[in-house]
């Protein structure tokens, strides 16, 4: 596969739609973000790196660590995390309250916010600094010792929160979360916080691309089986209320996150990684997406 020439086509092909969509303004220091920065790596299971575009800059991952947070509660937690959180699509946007009080305070998943949020809180049982945790993690995924998180960002979103504040409340009245909320909203925006760039998230990605195995080196992070339902999450879950037609167009597993970041893979190649910051309303990178719809119809490499 040619991935330098894909890559090059499509950087071409999305220049028209640059600065569209809307950088997120609920909190403040995204919104000053420049909306038509581009950038895009796919990092290859024997470790070929290939990338356009900015894809040495640092952004802020925001819903990425998600995935990262769930992974690192996986391996502490167990199978017993899913009688906390759902596996079932939304529907609703990222940041919805409305399915809490029907559902008993169990999130649909563990990529909404709300179920973020019990994932972070069970990191909160297991480690003093949950957030310094998920840092770790993620340098040791990306084979990256610099990984850090930006306190502005963190205390700009906590300043703001008043909506997850209210879920984790919500939540915690049911009994589904154990930590004081402000604990575990402060470690939350902090692992929210993280800045990588795209070719250190396309690398932290590439163990689910190889059966839960870091690719360099064998480690087991996941067993197979946590990997390939991990993966399925991902495609089912992990774009919000256009998981459907993300999908529909694009066919690989994938996280967003409102910073503009969004990471796939194809299992058994590569991780990916795109990031542009203006976003359509479901909160997913507009161009993000685009480019990933690009990059699997012409490498013809999707799930499907
Ligand atoms: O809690 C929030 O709203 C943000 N820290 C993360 C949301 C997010 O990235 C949703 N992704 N597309």
């Amino acid at each position: 596969m040619d991935y330098p020439a894909v890559l090059q086509e499509i950087q071409a092909r999305i220049q028209p739609l640059l600065g569209q969509g809307e950088v997120a303004h609920y909190i403040p220091e995204l919104a000053r973000v420049d909306a038509r920065q581009f950038g895009m790596a796919v990092v290859r299971l024997d470790g070929e790196v290939h990338s356009v575009g900015a894809a040495q800059t640092r952004f802020s991952i925001q819903s990425i660590s998600k995935l990262f947070a769930l992974v690192l509660a996986l391996q502490r937690h167990g199978e017993a995390l899913w009688q906390r959180v759902g596996r079932e699509p939304s529907g609703t946007p990222f940041n919805s309250l409305v399915q809490l009080e029907h559902e008993a305070g169990r999130p649909r998943n563990p990529f909404i916010n709300a179920g973020a949020l019990v994932i972070t809180d069970i990191l909160c049982t297991r480690f003093a600094t949950p957030e310094n945790a998920v840092v770790e993690f993620l340098r040791q995924l990306a084979n990256e010792p610099e990984i850090h998180y930006d306190r502005r960002v963190a205390r700009s979103e906590r300043a703001c929160s008043d909506r997850n504040a209210a879920m984790a409340h919500f939540i915690k009245s049911f009994g589904n979360l154990h930590n004081p909320v402000d604990e575990v909203l402060d470690a939350y925006c902090r692992h929210c916080a993280i800045e990588m760039n795209c070719v250190e998230l396309a690398r932290a990605v590439s163990f689910l691309a190889h059966r839960g195995r870091l690719p360099w080196n064998g480690q087991e992070i996941l067993s197979e089986s946590a990997a390939k339902r991990l993966s399925a999450l991902m495609l089912t879950c992990g774009t919000y209320d256009s998981a459907g037609d993300f999908a529909f167009r694009v066919g690989l597993p994938a996280k967003s996150g409102v910073g503009g970041g969004i990471v796939a893979l194809v299992p058994g190649e590569c991780g990916v990684c795109v990031w542009s910051p203006g976003l359509e309303p479901s909160g997913n990178s507009l161009v993000g997406s685009q480019a990933l719809e690009l990059f699997t119809t012409l490498t013809g490499r999707s799930v499907f």
